[in-house]
């Protein structure tokens, strides 16, 4: 088990190596602190991916450590686990600047860096954190009606979720995410 995780270990820190080497999104990266790859077991059964950092995770170089982060843990302890239970990362792994929206040509630059991830993790299910993630494999879905239905593409299960931050303030989005939320474990338990 721990020479499993070992060697994911590195073969992720070779992905986020080849993030750097390969210049990826070069005008995002000069705005920002730090490339902020993913953190978590990387042997986990759950995987989530958000949209991009904001400024404390450009800060820290970690995924979901702001406000969205810790609405997000309270959400992981309702159903029993902790972050080091599960892998967290984003599409785009470097800030853009002021928070704006990443643009479908940076997201287009990160999607095979995602994919590589993934393949290494081999999660039974990815959650999507709002709808730039779930668009990325699924371009047709709306969250709004997408959201709290597994769904598969090529052997892999993926949950869309409204985006925490989107409903940390808006009472409707918020009840909808923790109800979402709690059939995660009954989902993980349908897949083999
Ligand atoms: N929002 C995201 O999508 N990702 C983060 O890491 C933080 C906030």
């Amino acid at each position: 088990m721990q020479q499993i995780q070992a060697d994911k270990q590195a073969q992720l820190a070779e992905i986020a190596r080849a993030i750097e080497s390969d210049g990826v999104t070069p005008s995002l990266k000069a705005g920002a602190t730090q490339l902020v790859f993913g953190v978590g077991n990387p042997d986990a059964e759950l995987m989530f991916v958000g949209e991009a950092p904001g400024k404390k995770e450009d800060l820290s170089g970690e995924p979901f450590v702001g406000a969205a982060g810790k609405f997000l843990n309270e959400m992981l302890a309702s159903i029993g686990l902790e972050r080091p239970d599960i892998y967290i990362s984003n599409i785009v792994k470097y800030r853009p600047k002021d928070n704006r929206d990443p643009t479908a040509e940076e997201i287009a630059e990160f999607v095979p860096y995602l994919n590589r991830q993934i393949d290494v993790i081999r999660p039974k299910l990815v959650v999507f954190l709002g709808r730039h993630a779930l668009n990325v494999y699924f371009p047709d879905l709306k969250i709004s009606q997408a959201h709290g239905e597994p769904v598969e593409n090529n052997g892999q299960m993926y949950l869309p979720l409204f985006h925490p931050a989107a409903a940390l303030y808006n009472p409707r989005l918020r009840q909808t995410l923790i109800e979402d939320f709690s059939l995660i474990s009954a989902i993980l338990k349908t897949i083999t």
